[in-house]
């Protein structure tokens, strides 16, 4: 009886095992299927770059070092927490004053309520003055055309100058100035 038990009990683990081995596989599988998607986009997007500026991996690196903790490497943000860059900086970009906008976000930061395709981010994001001008133009134009972002610029983008940041420099404004220039930005037609 006794032995029977142990046998059952070893079955049993041997079962659980198995099972777990299993599940393992399939999730290194779609883990596997996600980056073969995300690679053949990569690819499909690096053929179709308006903007020869990406093509300069600096601006990877940038963000790897100063954006990716927050905005992640997919660009997608974390929802109500961090606003995704990914399939919404174009649209930023787009609207007059964006250009500006956006190296004022880096330069100075931003706090206050936003709102990113119906989600509403209360967050506060640190200024970033010590990049440097070229720095600054770099990340941004980076972000700007990654994840298929260059698909949804306007056809008549212009890559983000140092001049342009030099430009933004020394006007003081603090984090919840930019998030009003933000709205300025809505409101203007
Ligand atoms: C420590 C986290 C953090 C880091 C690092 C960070 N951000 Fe942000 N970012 C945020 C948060 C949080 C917000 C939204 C702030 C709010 O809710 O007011 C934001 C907002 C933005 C926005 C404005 C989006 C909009 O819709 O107006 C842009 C542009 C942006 N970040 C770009 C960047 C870039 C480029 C970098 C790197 C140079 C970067 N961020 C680094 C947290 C971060």
């Amino acid at each position: 009886m006794r032995r029977e038990a142990w046998l059952i009990l070893g079955m049993g683990a041997v079962v659980i095992v198995i099972t777990a081995s299993l599940l393992y596989t399939i999730y290194l599988f779609s883990q596997t299927q996600h980056d073969q998607d995300d690679a053949d986009r990569t690819a499909e997007f690096e053929g179709t770059l308006p903007v020869e500026a990406t093509a300069d991996p600096g601006g990877e690196q940038l963000y790897a070092r100063s954006c990716v903790a927050c905005h992640r490497e997919s660009g997608r943000g974390r929802a109500g927490a961090f606003p995704p860059l990914a399939g919404h900086l174009p649209s930023l970009y787009a609207r007059e004053g964006g250009t500006d906008y956006l190296i004022d976000v880096v330069l100075y930061g931003l706090s206050g309520d936003i709102e990113v395709d119906g989600e509403t981010y209360r967050g506060f994001m640190a200024p970033m003055a010590h990049l440097d001008d070229g720095d600054v133009a770099e990340v941004l134009n980076y972000s700007l055309q990654a994840w298929g972002n260059a698909y949804q610029l306007p056809e008549d983008f212009t890559a983000i100058e140092a001049e342009d940041v030099a430009d933004r420099r020394d006007q003081g404004l603090a984090p919840g100035d930019v998030r009003d220039k933000r709205k300025e930005l809505f409101e203007a037609p």
